[in-house]
């Protein structure tokens, strides 16, 4: 990307702010003329529509904080006010709440495309590691916006959720305090939540950036998994891709605002319509379904210190996944093995969620320990051994053999071709 621009614009002043700012080369050689496998699936859609998410968030949370007030006296009621007085402004919530569940469906289904393709092995272990981080900042930014209607569940949610750092020895009741500003989750708490509320998705913005800067680097990887060998295994990013990228753009947005105008308030909790009260503990606390999968794991955990160590685990095992796996073949297409725990994982991960909505009592605890047992055993077990016992199938020469040549999960070298005649 750097360096001097190889790009001869027929427009002199093209010409002119280029040479001084190569904005406009930048955007030609990364965006419109990228070489891109020609062989990406519809799972490759989601990094861009989870961009289009992050964009939604920020402009419709920039125009609700023109309307709402972080102060406990007054929040519930600006919320309520936003609803019923601001021009549209039920539109522009429902849009931003809705909008948080719909930004995680499109991460969680990137994320577990890296995970079946392998697009976390080298050479892009620091663009998945940023896509760790990116998924820690926006459970950060997802949890304190939570609290802003300053509800039931917001109240009580901050309360259990800062609470678990006084699990932490010696310095936890310090740092429990040190969060809330006070001796309770109160107005200091709503207020600084609010400002890193605001802060926090421009910091996500930034890793994006990072993200998708260190993506471009190596290159997209692809479904077969095998690198990219000459000019004619990929197609220029636009048309292509950006053609792609639209139409699925256009039928997740059709699902979202689906959410959006017919069913606003089926992803919430009932309980966040009643205002906060420090006095009264509802029956049941749960986060958004989001948050339920490493929920599951926090209360699997007898110990609090312990369920918050292996709460934090679950990410923190995501980060070091590169050097955990130790097969040289990426793509579950020929990992047979592989592909059968990935599945299994997937299940995993839904039932820890679903669990994590239960009360922790009786069959289901005992349920959230053996998955999350499980989960940590998926990657601390399963994978680094999977590399020495797999025998992967046969990869193809190349993305475009397995592309003009019976599909992906065929050999489809010429001597393939020539056992066939
Ligand atoms: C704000 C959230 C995110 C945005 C906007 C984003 C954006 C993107 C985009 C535009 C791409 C290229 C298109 C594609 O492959 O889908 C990409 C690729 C990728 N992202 Fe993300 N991403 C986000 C979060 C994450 C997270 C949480 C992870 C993993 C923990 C992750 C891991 C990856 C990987 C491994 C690739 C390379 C895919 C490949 O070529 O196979 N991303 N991301």
């Amino acid at each position: 990307m750097a360096g001097h621009s190889t790009y001869h614009f027929k427009n002199p002043v093209v010409r002119w702010f280029d040479s001084r700012l190569p904005i406009v080369s930048l955007v030609q050689g990364q965006l419109t003329d990228f070489p891109t496998p020609k062989n990406l699936n519809y799972f490759w859609t989601f990094g861009g529509i989870a961009a289009i998410c992050l964009v939604i968030q920020l402009i419709s949370g920039i125009v609700l904080a023109m309307h709402y007030t972080p102060h406990v006296d007054m929040a519930f009621e600006s919320v309520e006010h936003i609803m019923r007085d601001v021009n549209y402004g039920w539109f522009i919530r429902y849009l931003h709440a809705n909008g948080a569940s719909f930004f995680f469906i499109a991460v969680y289904i990137h994320i577990f495309r890296g995970l079946y393709y392998g697009s976390y092995k080298a050479p892009r272990e620091v663009l998945w590691m940023l896509g760790v981080l990116i998924l820690l900042a926006m459970m950060a930014t997802a949890f304190m916006g939570y609290v802003l209607p300053w509800g039931q569940m917001s109240f009580w949610g901050a309360t259990v959720i800062t609470n678990l750092f006084s699990a932490i020895p010696i310095v936890g009741g310090a740092i429990v305090e040190w969060l809330w500003g006070g001796f309770a989750v109160g107005n200091p708490t709503l207020n600084r939540f609010f400002s890193l509320h605001y802060l926090l998705p421009f910091v996500i913005f930034g890793l994006v950036i990072l993200h998708v800067w260190a993506l471009h680097i190596p290159g997209n990887n692809n479904p077969t998994g095998v690198d990219v060998k000459s000019a004619r295994d990929t197609v220029p990013f636009h048309p292509y891709y950006t053609v792609k990228d639209l139409f699925a753009i256009i039928v997740f947005m059709i699902f979202f605002m689906g959410f959006v105008f017919y069913a606003p308030n089926m992803l919430g909790h009932p309980d966040n319509y009643i205002p906060a009260n420090p006095l009264v503990t509802p029956a049941h606390i749960v986060p958004e379904w989001y948050f339920l999968p490493f929920y599951a794991i926090l209360r699997a955990v007898p110990d609090k210190l312990g369920g918050v160590l292996a709460m934090f685990a679950a990410i923190a095992v995501l980060f070091i996944l590169p050097w955990l796996d130790t097969s040289r073949v990426r793509s579950a297409t020929f990992r047979p093995l592989y592909r059968q725990f990935f599945w299994i994982l997937l299940i995993v991960c839904i039932g820890l969620g679903y669990l994590g909505g239960k009360p922790a009592e009786g069959i289901y605890v005992v349920l959230s320990r053996i998955l999350t047992i499980y989960y940590f055993v998926h990657f601390l077990v399963i994978l680094p051994l999977l590399g020495f016992i797999e025998t992967p199938k046969p990869l193809p020469a190349s993305i475009s053999e397995s592309v003009l040549k019976g599909g992906s999960g065929k050999p489809a070298g010429a001597a393939a071709q020539a056992e066939k005649r």
